[in-house]
């Protein structure tokens, strides 16, 4: 088993939208939420990717207590969300899309403006010196450099997408914002996996396809 959400509560202020909601995902699976508009759906995809915090309950991430962590937490720890409104940026081309997407193993480039500087010096080395990394969830502290990934393995991970989405490959270097509604749900879907996520959270997978 990879996820198990027991009796979960969240909502919104006084709202409440969860009223414990049990559900589990075993390794290999794909699990569907089904409802009607306003079921809660997107609400307890944000609150396992905890960008909603829930007010009672359990979430089990790998067997470790993930309820009420940050997503930049639980993103490094495998998590991957794509969000129901197409999430990516329009004005950038769909590899700085996938670079973006990669940022979060690259907490240096993250304080020095990520993706901007590497547009700009794009030669510049990684480097092995940087901040150190949140308490990673549910392990023993990893260094930076364990988080980090290289150019080699990023241009790995962009052929692996292309090889999914082989409509992407043409259009690396095109602005992502000029490319079809579900050519852009492939962008989105991409930033997600060019971590290799060890479980992917998607919220509306068909939209636009
Ligand atoms: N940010 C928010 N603030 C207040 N209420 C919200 C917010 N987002 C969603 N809701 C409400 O929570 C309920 C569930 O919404 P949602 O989880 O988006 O449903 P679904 O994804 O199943 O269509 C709806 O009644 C919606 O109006
Ligand atoms: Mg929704």
């Amino acid at each position: 088993m990879i996820l198990q959400v027991q009796d979960l509560f969240a909502g919104y202020g006084e709202t409440e939208i969860l009223h414990g909601v049990n559900a589990r995902v075993d390794d290999r699976e794909i699990v569907a939420v089904i409802g009607p508009n306003g079921a809660g759906k997107s609400t307890l995809i944000k609150a396992i990717i905890g960008i909603l915090k829930p007010s009672r309950g359990s979430i089990r991430f790998r067997d470790v207590e993930i309820a009420g962590r940050n997503p930049e937490d639980l993103v490094p720890a495998g998590l991957a969300y794509v969000p129901q409104n197409r999430n990516i940026f329009p004005s950038m081309t769909v590899l700085e899309n996938l670079e973006i997407g990669a940022i979060t193993r690259r907490p240096g480039w993250l304080h020095m403006g990520g993706a901007l500087v590497r547009r700009y010096l794009p030669f510049l080395p990684g480097g092995s010196v940087g901040p150190k990394a949140p308490d990673p969830v549910g392990g023993t502290p990893r260094p930076v450099t364990g988080l980090r990934i290289s150019e080699e393995e990023f241009r790995q991970r962009v052929d692996h997408i292309t090889g999914l989405f082989p409509n992407l490959e043409p259009k690396l270097r095109q602005r992502a914002g000029a490319l079809s509604g579900g050519e852009q749900q492939m962008v989105a879907l991409g930033k997600a996996l060019v971590l290799d996520p060890a479980m992917l959270l998607i919220d509306e997978p068909s939209a636009g396809l």
